[in-house]
């Protein structure tokens, strides 16, 4: 099969990984209205075409957080990766690392800190959800640190856990709880029953022996579930800033108010995201509200997005309203899926592509050239 585009990485992810895994990263919250309009809106704004412009030499370079990126498009967070593939989140480290831009490791990752750490050499970002066990929660910011790590990126819209009616239903769990039906959906991909049989621990790699009470899959899942913190709030990231000491980036930003917010937290960016739909369903999609976002904050720090980007040219269309850089989750979780390391590099080459013809068409030759005069302005941003 031809990989042209992120569109063919999904559907040979869903040959390839169990349903119930499958379906864990093609969901979004209740009705998945919002997951929707992120992907719709990018496909309401249209692109200037520019003749008559010397468009050689062209360059995807730019920076995030004052870090150098081959483009400006990040993996952005994703729990357990290690059930798409075996050992996802070393082999999505690594293809990010072969390539230029940043690896956000998640907190619920199959592969702990430390095993992403000794699998590459190039520092990768971590994200923190922060816990009601605030011990956990400073003993995670110092593995972090310890290991490297060239960015914390903290969660804020997940202080409560979306409902996906998908995962209820195929009753998700991992590792894989053994009754007929899931059996029968690992039955049916052999190439990724044999893959995990080399997997030593399909657990929850950053809690395994580090929280008293997880210590097996259900005290661990129970654990989790009790431990989003309610009462999580602004003045929680001082400390979480001053614990961590290095590069702070706030995810889960969806109005200028808590934009604002933000800059007074000394935080360096901010990423508009709605989890990518899995949260509060209802919600409008990131890049409408990208631009008054971007307005509000001005210059005091950057702004990056993610939601439904699927291509070159929407990470095009991001930057052109304003988003310093932008992340993409699921079209490298489907290219992990379906060719491991290698699909993950798949993903970005697409994505780079698609974007760097998109510039020679609007006749731009850097990231930093892209504005708002690339965009049709008859069309409106709908949510
Ligand atoms: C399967 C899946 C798991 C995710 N897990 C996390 C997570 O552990 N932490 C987090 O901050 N965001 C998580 N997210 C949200 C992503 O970081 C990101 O905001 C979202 O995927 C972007 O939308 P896109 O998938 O349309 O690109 C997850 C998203 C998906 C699809």
């Amino acid at each position: 099969m031809q990989i042209l585009d992120v569109n063919d990485l999904m559907q040979l992810a869903r040959r390839r990984v169990p349903k119930m895994f499958f379906d864990y990263a093609d969901s979004g919250a209740f009705s998945e209205s919002t997951y929707h309009a992120n992907e719709a809106a990018f496909g309401a704004i249209k692109l200037r075409q520019r003749v008559g412009r010397k468009i050689s030499n062209r360059s995807l370079a730019s920076t995030m957080v004052g870090q150098k990126v081959a483009m400006p498009v990040a993996l952005a967070p994703v729990g357990i990766l290690g059930m798409q593939h075996a050992n996802g989140e070393i082999l999505a480290a690594r293809a990010a690392e072969s390539f230029g831009v940043p690896f956000t490791l998640s907190t619920m990752s199959v592969c702990s800190i430390e095993e992403v750490a000794r699998a590459t050499s190039t520092p990768f970002w971590f994200q923190l959800y922060v816990m009601r066990d605030r011990g956990f929660v400073r003993s995670l910011i110092d593995r972090a640190k310890a290991a490297g790590c060239s960015a914390l990126v903290v969660t804020m819209d997940l202080q409560i856990v979306g409902q996906r009616h998908k995962d209820q239903r195929n009753g998700l769990s991992t590792p894989p709880r053994l009754n007929l039906p899931t059996l029968l959906q690992l039955l049916v991909r052999p190439r990724w029953c044999l893959q995990m049989l080399g997997v030593r621990d399909r657990r929850l790699g950053n809690l395994v022996g580090h929280t008293e009470s997880a210590k097996d899959l259900t005290s661990m899942s129970a654990w989790v579930a009790d431990q989003f913190d309610l009462e999580f709030c602004w003045d929680d990231i001082a400390w979480l800033r001053e614990r961590w000491g290095g590069t702070l980036i706030l995810k889960g930003i969806m109005t200028a108010e808590d934009a604002r917010e933000a800059t007074l937290t000394g935080a360096d960016a901010i990423v508009v995201s709605n989890h990518g739909g899995r949260q509060l369903d209802g919600a409008p999609s990131t890049l409408s509200v990208l631009p008054g976002i971007v307005d509000a904050v001005g210059d005091q720090l950057e702004v990056h997005v993610d939601g439904g980007i699927r291509s070159g040219q929407d990470v095009f269309r991001a930057l052109a309203l304003g988003a310093k850089g932008t992340y993409i989750g699921r079209p490298y979780v489907y290219g992990l899926g379906a060719m491991g390391e290698a699909g993950v590099r798949r993903a970005l080459e697409i994505i780079a592509t698609e974007l760097d013809v998109t510039m020679a068409l609007c006749a731009e030759r850097t990231i930093a050239a892209i504005g708002p005069h690339n965009l049709e302005m008859t069309a409106s941003v709908e949510g």
